[in-house]
This record gives structure tokens, sequence and C-alpha cells, in this order.
């Protein structure tokens, strides 16, 4: 997910860059990351519905990495596998503040098993549908159970911002966009003018 003071989030990874913040050690899996393509609309990838992680492993933990390195370059607060193009019921979270040390969240296999309080309106955005935000009207609070990095279940009640980005994130694993909360009149304006684009300019991705 993206949102729209991205520059506190640049600024931050700026001045980490230079060494002025954030000298915590990185935790193992951050170690050796690489930065992932990431798949744009109208790209059909992004509607398959991803496939659970059968065992947290050090590739999971690896991939884990990818995606923080992924989103952490864009940037965003959210990026779920499906978005690099792997179909894996994972998604990573940081919503620290361009003040706070980094705070890396990994949730495999997310399920949200209780959802309370009344539609709360959000301005959201995407990392695969850039440039582009809408108000998306969801549940206030969410119940998430999930397998950490360490392959143990966990559970989270979130609200506020992270309530948006698990919700946000989690519809990914289910092949759903952000765009699917608007009105189909503005989702078919975006989802077109994201074709014209992709034709015009096809997206740098290896197809092979
Ligand atoms: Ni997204």
């Amino acid at each position: 997910m993206r949102q729209i003071k991205t520059g506190t989030i640049r600024a931050r990874l700026l001045r980490a860059a230079r060494g002025d913040v954030d000298a915590r050690p990185a935790t193992d899996y951050l170690k050796t990351m690489s930065i992932r393509p990431i798949i744009l609309l109208p790209d059909p990838v992004l509607r398959e519905v991803s496939k659970p992680v059968e065992r947290v492993d050090d590739s999971v933990r690896k991939f884990a990495g990818d995606l923080f390195e992924t989103m952490y370059d864009a940037p965003g607060i959210g990026l779920a596998a499906i978005q690099v193009g792997e179909p894996r019921r994972m998604l990573v979270i940081d919503l620290a503040k361009e003040d706070e040390p980094k705070a890396p969240q990994v949730f495999i296999n997310p399920q949200i098993v209780s959802r309370a309080g009344e539609g709360a309106a959000y301005e959201e955005g995407c990392l695969s549908i850039p440039d582009y935000y809408a108000e998306v009207e969801r549940p206030k609070e969410v119940t998430v159970r999930y397998v950490d990095l360490d392959g143990r279940e966990q559970e989270i009640t979130a609200e506020g911002l992270l309530a948006v980005c698990l919700q946000h994130e989690i519809d990914h694993l289910n092949g759903v966009l952000f765009i699917d909360h608007i009105s189909r009149l503005k989702r078919d304006i975006v989802i077109r003018k994201f074709r014209k684009m992709a034709r015009d300019k096809p997206p740098a991705r290896m197809v092979g």
C-alpha cells in the first residue's frame, strides 16, 4: 500500500542511507535483499489468488527480505507477495514514521478472523497502481491470525492505519485491489488509463 505522505518515508530512507538514523543492526533476513520489479495494473497476475505458505524456511525469510527491500525502495508502507509476481500468501508492512526506527512486520498466511466498527474512510493508494488515490471504506478494526517468520502462530487486533493496511494487503492475496471498493465508474476510468499506459510504454519486466 502507498500512503500520500511518501515524502517522509523517502526522507527517512535518504537519512538512513547516510547513516544518520536506524543504526540498529538489520535482522538476518534483511541482509541479502534484492529489489524486485513491482507488477502494475492491468497485469492479470494481480488477480491471482495466492497459495498458502506450507513451511516457513530460509527461502521464505529471504523472500520477506526482498519484499521489504522492494517496499522501502518504492517507497510504500505495505506490499503483498503477488505484487512481485509470487502467488504466496504473505505480506510485509512497515508503518514507522520518518523519525522512528524501522518497524518491519511480516504476515504469513494471514486470515481476518473478526471485523468490528463502522466503515472508516481512508484515502488509499497502491504500489501496483502508481499515483492514483481514492477513499475506501473498511471496517475500523480487524483481528488477524497469521504465522510469523519463526513459523509461530500469532494473532493481532489492529485499528487505524494498520487495520487499513492489513485489509488492503490481504485483499491482494485474494486477487482484490482497492479500486474494487470504489464506484464502477471510477474503477473503469483508472483501469482504462493504466491499460493505455501499458500499451504505450510496456513496463520493463521479464516475460521469458
Ligand atoms: Ni496495494
